[in-house]
């Protein structure tokens, strides 16, 4: 660790100011040239990590599990999927990273299981009213033979939220709650067994060595009492974004589970967080999830969804930093991730921009990727001056665009099949990294397979290419995240600046920063040095969708 602790600032937490690359381990690096990404993978790329210049970096789930939503339905809490690689590989990937300075988050999730999981299979036998039925939500139907659903709440994939069993005996017998998939059977966190079983599967992986955890479904482990029926007023896809007051989302009892959770992870040394991924209606509610007890760190949706607009973009970085600031945590900054239409594409889009809906073949008028680069850029430009902690996610920096034609026959997402291809769902953003132009699956591995077909045209977006490239959105993150590093941008506070109603506009010591979202090129203050651009340009003027880091004489 000793190596670790010289990477935060003096008497802050390294979580603060930390830049944290996600990895989605099925579509990073594939060691094994089975088509799928596993933990040998990426041992054998952090050095590419490491020169890009994170702090630290997230993996999506790679415990034991059917893979029914990639791995986010848990069979074995403890274990490596084989898929994957085993336990020894995963010490091996922590060691290594750690010897390069980088820390390790991994994912938790503790809102279901896989229905592979011994605990549900145990459920499934003991019948109702048992204690293996109380680990998870089983309910009698409504109706007069209990035919009907315990009520009409709708799953985020698509469909009912309930599923009927049959009991032993052969007959139609109770229902399970899933937020998700079918798959995905919801735990019952007031459930004290429940509750012992994460503090311990929490200390399995703080023992190993792990920096942190992400909390998958941090807000809807508690659902309101007695289960009311609920119509929702938003998308149910919009997994709690869109409205307050919904039963199974954001309950107050979820914020008991994280102070037990932050004294967990006070006994260890080295600073280890929690980061929750909690969508919420505001900034406000979402602030409280990081009160000095609880969470370390919360994803900042609300920003994630702001459209490419200077007002809205200005209002939601005040409002984080002032929401984050009262309860004297960091705020987080967030583009991209494995849930949402990749920002590289999402920012060109002209419509709102509701996560989890997909762009595929017959999306119609597909967002121009050439506009969405250039916003991308800009957008992270912006992002990585911003004091606070910031989350990049696999392939944001080689500017890599939704795949937006994946045939139809090679989806995975369970909201694919549950909306009946209604929702082309998040394959898009899911897609196998390209690392070289000239290779089989452009280096994914060396057998050319690929769990999701890459398209043909990402050799130019491969890194071996944009390595070369001093003008690539590969050599602009390398750039980006020396510069913060050197400015010290992740920690302090900002003074806004006044540049009209097109532009986002700040200070950060001798440092100036403007972001132009307008449609007509901005006039940068007489005597303006510009020190890093999101794209390259010349004149004196700002153009549309650029920002720039600035000083003046
Ligand atoms: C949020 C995860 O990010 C997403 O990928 C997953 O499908 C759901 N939670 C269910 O675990």
């Amino acid at each position: 660790m000793a190596q670790l602790e010289q990477i935060a600032a003096p008497g802050s937490e390294w979580w603060r100011s930390a830049v944290i690359y996600q990895i989605y381990p099925r579509s990073f690096a594939d060691a094994s040239g089975d088509g799928i990404g596993d933990l040998p993978g990426i041992t054998s790329r952090l050095d590419s990590l490491k020169e890009l210049g994170v702090d630290a970096i997230w993996l999506s789930p790679f415990m034991t599990s059917p893979q029914r939503d990639a791995g986010y339905d848990v069979a074995d809490y403890r274990d490596v999927d084989p898929l994957f690689g085993t336990l020894a590989d995963f010490d091996r990937m922590l060691e290594e990273s750690h010897a390069r300075g980088i820390r390790v988050i991994v994912d938790l999730v503790p809102n279901h299981s896989s229905d592979q999981h011994v605990w549900f299979q145990e459920a499934l036998k003991a019948g109702p009213g048992s204690p293996e039925r109380a680990r998870y939500v089983f309910r009698d139907g409504r109706g007069k033979n209990g035919e009907l659903p315990p009520n009409n709440w709708e799953s985020v994939f698509g469909g009912g939220m309930w599923e009927r069993v049959t009991e032993a005996d052969g007959t139609p017998g109770q229902w399970y709650l899933h937020i998700f998939d079918a798959t995905q059977p919801d735990f019952d966190w007031t459930n004290e067994e429940v509750k012992e079983e994460f503090r311990s599967i929490l200390r399995f992986w703080l023992d190993r060595g792990v920096d942190g955890f992400r909390v998958d479904v941090a807000h809807g482990m508690v659902k309101e009492a007695g289960l009311p029926d609920y119509a929702p007023v938003a998308d149910a896809d919009s997994m709690g974004g869109g409205e307050e007051n919904v039963p199974y989302w954001g309950q107050d009892a979820v914020h008991d589970i994280y102070r037990d959770w932050h004294k967990v992870l006070a006994e260890y040394d080295g600073d280890r967080a929690l980061c929750g991924e909690a969508w919420l209606p505001t900034l406000k509610k979402t602030a409280l999830w990081v009160r000095p007890d609880e969470m370390h760190q919360t994803f900042n949706f609300p920003y994630l969804m702001t459209p490419w607009d200077a007002k809205a973009l200005g209002d939601v970085i005040r409002e984080s930093l002032d929401e984050f600031g009262a309860v004297g945590a960091p705020s987080t900054w967030v583009l991209s991730n494995h849930d949402v239409v990749r920002h590289a594409t999402r920012l060109a889009l002209t419509d709102e921009n509701p996560q989890g809906e997909g762009i595929g073949p017959n999306t119609p008028n597909k967002p121009d990727t050439k506009i969405g680069l250039a916003r991308a850029r800009a957008a992270t430009t912006l992002m990585l001056a911003l004091p606070g902690s910031a989350y990049l996610y696999q392939g944001e920096e080689l500017g890599l665009p939704e795949a937006m034609e994946i045939p139809d026959e090679f989806r995975q997402d369970p909201t694919w099949f549950r909306t009946n291809g209604e929702r082309y769902g998040r394959d898009g953003c899911r897609v196998p990294l390209p690392w070289e132009a000239d290779a089989p699956a452009f280096g994914f591995n060396e057998t050319g397979l690929s769990w999701l077909p890459q398209p043909s045209d990402w050799a130019a977006y491969s890194r071996d290419t944009e390595e070369g490239d001093p003008l690539s959105t590969l050599s602009l993150y390398k750039e980006l995240l020396a510069a913060r590093r050197e400015h010290g941008f992740g920690a302090g506070s900002l003074v806004w600046e006044d540049a009209g109603k097109d532009a986002v506009a700040f200070r950060r010591g001798d440092v100036h920063v403007i972001a132009n979202l307008g449609t007509k090129p901005l006039a940068l203050p007489a005597g303006a040095t510009v020190v890093l651009k999101s794209q390259p340009f010349g004149g004196a003027d700002l153009p549309v969708d650029t920002t720039v880091w600035y000083t003046t004489a």
